[in-house]
């Protein structure tokens, strides 16, 4: 089973590319990560049947639709969604790659809310994406600083990396067997 992972922060030293990375490291399958940084701002007049689709749209449709569940790791900016993942999922509206695809949402805050209004606002976008939300399978991580190890940019903390690894059980489990003949 092939994850993609989504994050919604593009800092380099991102407390959520560190979740990201970890739940990679507990995925049972390949897994990669989509940059979503270099995707131009949204444009319908760039979507849709008649367009062509700018190089960096159409690489993360394909990453999308080669993967067998998705992965969306984010923090949490003045209490909303940073807004190149919502560009990034803008994209992928009219395209259809996340209908039915199981989804698991993580945000990590330093915060004890742990970026629920964004978790709760990419559930809603996704499913209304017809992404097949996994709720079992997603997480609101509080308090996350110290939870990462600043050399290796992991989590270290014990607890979380034992429920990450629930979560993505969870988010295993929603993807559907192959079809028969399916190689
Ligand atoms: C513009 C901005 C807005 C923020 N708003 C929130 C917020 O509403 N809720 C929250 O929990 N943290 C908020 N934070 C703090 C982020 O959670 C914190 O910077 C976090 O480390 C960012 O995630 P990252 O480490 O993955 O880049 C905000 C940070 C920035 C830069």
């Amino acid at each position: 089973m092939r994850l993609l992972a989504l994050s919604g922060s593009l800092r380099a030293r991102s407390s959520n590319g560190a979740v990201l990375r970890s739940a990679l490291g507990l995925w049972d399958g390949p897994s990669t990560t989509a940059d979503i940084g270099a995707l131009p701002h949204f444009n319908p007049d760039l979507d849709g049947e008649d367009a062509t689709a700018p190089a960096p749209v159409a690489a993360l449709r394909t990453a999308v639709a080669a993967a067998d569940a998705l992965l969306v790791v984010s923090p949490e900016y003045v209490h909303g969604v940073p807004g190149v993942l919502k560009n990034a999922l803008d994209w992928l509206v009219s395209s259809g790659e996340c209908v039915h695809k199981p989804v698991a949402v993580i945000t990590a805050s330093p915060s004890p809310t742990g970026g629920d209004h964004a978790n709760a606002q990419l559930r809603e976008t996704l499913g209304m994406m017809t992404g097949e939300v996994v709720t079992a399978a997603c997480r609101e991580i509080p308090a996350i600083g110290p939870k990462v190890d600043a050399t290796t940019q992991r989590v270290t903390d014990e607890p979380t990396l034992t429920d990450l690894a629930s979560a993505l059980s969870h988010l295993a489990k929603a993807v559907p067997p192959p079809a028969a003949g399916t190689p």
